[in-house]
């Protein structure tokens, strides 16, 4: 999982511009980095473990002055984060960086030492390398032609070679690969935020492409070489968007965004008076909603929290079943599912390697797909019978905030016009809960102040060991996003439980050194869970109460409480998650950890 970048232009310099270019692909992988660049002695190299501004360092002591060059940031998984295993890797007077795994490397590693080929890192990549080169006759296009076919596996691929130098082969299969169109110049990259400081016009190439850059000319082709039309497309996002406005970290920035976040994701997709929603990009009939069965969803990570918010939403407006799998465990099961069965994806990336591997299964075994994701030109996105962005734009920060929220709106417009025309929900409560969607982003907009209390919080709760959260019902899964939210960027260990399930267990984990976060806002399950803050506070626990205005029963247990705006219970994970986004985020802070690219994780797993 890593990202890469190139560009080929009419003179000019082009090293610094992708060095920003991978600075935004950074969210992919942040181990090593690396450039090659087709210089006037030949192609340079410069590679560093660590971040790409260690990368940067070095090309002032070691500049290359080129108007060809491909660029890498990796997260290794076939060989460990050093310099040697570092992309580009090279072969002779041609050179490669890869996203994505090659599974027959060894294979291939084997055949080609024993025609004398040297291999000098651990990498699967390496053998790209080789393979291209022992297939070269001065055309680079026809040679990555003819290697591609003999890899297994995942990849986008871009490769240069010496004797052409201001031509750059790009190819992809199962990872992402986006190609930009300027004047004079073309760029390619595995994220389109990588290329908007450059150009918003791109090409997303599609799983078995090959093209081939010049800085004026680009042609696609399948890899049997035949030509490929693929359209150029005007992206909406600015260089800006991407960039963090202002906040201390992408993620502030992101959480800041939400209440935008969720008015563009109901943007011309609800009309209040008729009590309609239309949701673009969403294929299947009415009559077919009708006869559904059953709803299943995959998704990893935030993206199974939402769908478990999802189906609290789907069973109750739509009187359908609905069942959330780990997309990593539904693929080593019976895929259970037929014709009366709706597939939902949720990924914002459109790119996890498990969630997309699900959703084929589903497919082939004949269910109605639906991708609920953030990126239009995703993978998962092409693959499924319909889409449903969550226009969120894009997400920097690698724990995942602004992209949940437009998941569960996208999700409630979903279960809203399920029961629509299910017959579930009469015109009148369709209207009424449409205002109430509407209003959502003011009561969001209000959460946000509750940034200060978090700061508060959390100058405290920076010194816990572990923590535990506990939500009932549609509440539950928040809990355990806010758990997650924590473990990840702050490295506290931390649960999320349902509050009925604390006599069952973790109760016994109960000190004064265990602070324990209840989600107690006005709900159904009221009542039941200040009974659980009650009997957790009774065992000396220091309790963190999120509660609604007016509350005056947990906020009397607690020992620090997050006052929120009133609003339907169904609602109320898009309002409950933010203060523990926040509180997640200010707990980093105080650790000094690093919020935006948390060890150990990456944004987008393309791997299994
Ligand atoms: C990674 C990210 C998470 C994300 C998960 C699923 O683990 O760090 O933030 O929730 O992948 O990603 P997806 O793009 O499929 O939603």
């Amino acid at each position: 999982m890593c990202g890469i970048v190139g560009c080929t232009a009419q003179g000019g310099e082009v090293v610094a511009g992708l060095v920003e270019s991978l600075k935004r692909l950074e969210y992919r992988g942040y181990d090593s980095s690396g450039i090659a660049a087709q210089t006037v002695q030949g192609i340079g190299i410069v590679r560093r473990v660590g971040k790409i501004r260690e990368l940067e360092a070095q090309l002032q002591q070691e500049p290359l002055i080129a108007s060809t060059a491909i660029g890498h940031t990796r997260w290794a998984t076939h060989g460990r984060p050093t310099e040697a295993n570092a992309h580009p890797h090279r072969c002779g007077k041609l050179v490669v960086v890869h996203n994505g795994i090659i599974e027959n490397y060894l294979e291939l590693r084997q055949e080609l030492g024993a025609s004398g080929a040297v291999f000098q890192s651990e990498t699967d990549t390496e053998v790209v390398a080789h393979l291209v080169a022992s297939l070269w006759q001065g055309d680079l296009a026809a040679a990555v032609r003819a290697a591609v076919g003999r890899l297994e596996g995942s990849f986008a691929l871009a490769l240069m070679h010496e004797d052409t130098p201001e031509v750059i082969v790009a190819a992809r299969r199962d990872s992402p690969l986006v190609l930009g169109v300027g004047e004079g110049a073309h760029w390619l990259a595995s994220d389109v935020a990588a290329l908007l400081p450059w150009t918003r016009r791109v090409i997303y190439l599609e799983d078995g492409d090959v093209a081939e850059l010049h800085p004026t000319a680009l042609s696609v082709t399948d890899m049997a070489g035949k030509k490929q039309h693929r359209p150029v497309v005007e992206i909406s996002w600015s260089a800006e968007m991407a960039e963090k406005g202002g906040y201390a970290h992408f993620m502030l920035k992101e959480i800041h965004e939400q209440p935008t976040t969720v008015a563009n994701a109901l943007l011309g997709r609800i009309a209040e008076k008729s009590g309609t929603i239309t949701l673009d990009g969403f294929n299947i009939d009415d009559d077919t909603l009708r006869s559904l069965r059953r709803v299943s969803i995959v998704a990893c990570g935030t993206s199974w929290h939402a769908g478990q918010v999802g189906r609290f939403l789907i069973e109750q407006d739509a009187g359908l079943p609905v069942e959330v799998d780990y997309a990593s465990e539904a693929i080593y099961r019976e895929p259970m599912l037929g014709k009366d069965d709706l597939l939902i994806a949720i990924s914002q990336s459109g790119e996890t390697a498990d969630t997309r591997a699900a959703l084929r299964r589903g497919r082939e075994a004949g269910a109605h797909t639906l991708v609920i994701s953030n990126v239009a030109g995703s993978s998962m996105a092409r693959d499924a019978q319909s889409v449903l962005l969550t226009y969120a734009g894009p997400e920097i920060g690698v724990a995942s905030t602004k992209a949940f929220m437009g998941q569960l709106t996208v999700l409630s417009l979903l279960a809203l016009k399920l029961g629509a025309v299910r017959g579930k929900l009469t015109n009148g409560e369709l209207r009424r809960r449409l205002h109430e969607l509407k209003l959502l982003p003011h009561a969001i907009e209000a959460a946000l102040h509750s940034s200060d209390a978090a700061k508060d919080i959390a100058a405290e709760l920076a010194a816990a060991r572990d923590a535990l959260f506990i939500g009932r019902g549609v509440n539950y899964p928040i809990a355990l996003e806010g758990a997650l939210k924590l473990k990840e960027i702050s490295y506290i260990h931390a649960e999320g439980y349902p509050a009925g399930e604390m006599k069952h267990g973790p109760i016994a984990l109960i000190d004064a050194s265990m602070p324990v976060i209840a989600i107690a806002t006005h709900a159904a399950t009221y009542a039941v869970i200040a009974g659980n803050v009650e009997e957790a506070k009774a065992r000396g626990a220091r309790i963190i109460a999120l509660v609604s205005q007016g509350d005056d029963r947990v906020a009397k247990s607690a020992w620090r409480t997050i006052v929120l705006p009133a609003v339907p219970e169904n609602l109320s994970p898009l309002v409950n998650i933010v203060p523990l986004q926040l509180l997640a985020y200010w707990t980093a802070v105080a650790r000094n950890a690093d919020v935006d690219q948390p060890r150990n994780l990456a944004k987008t797993v393309t791997v299994q």
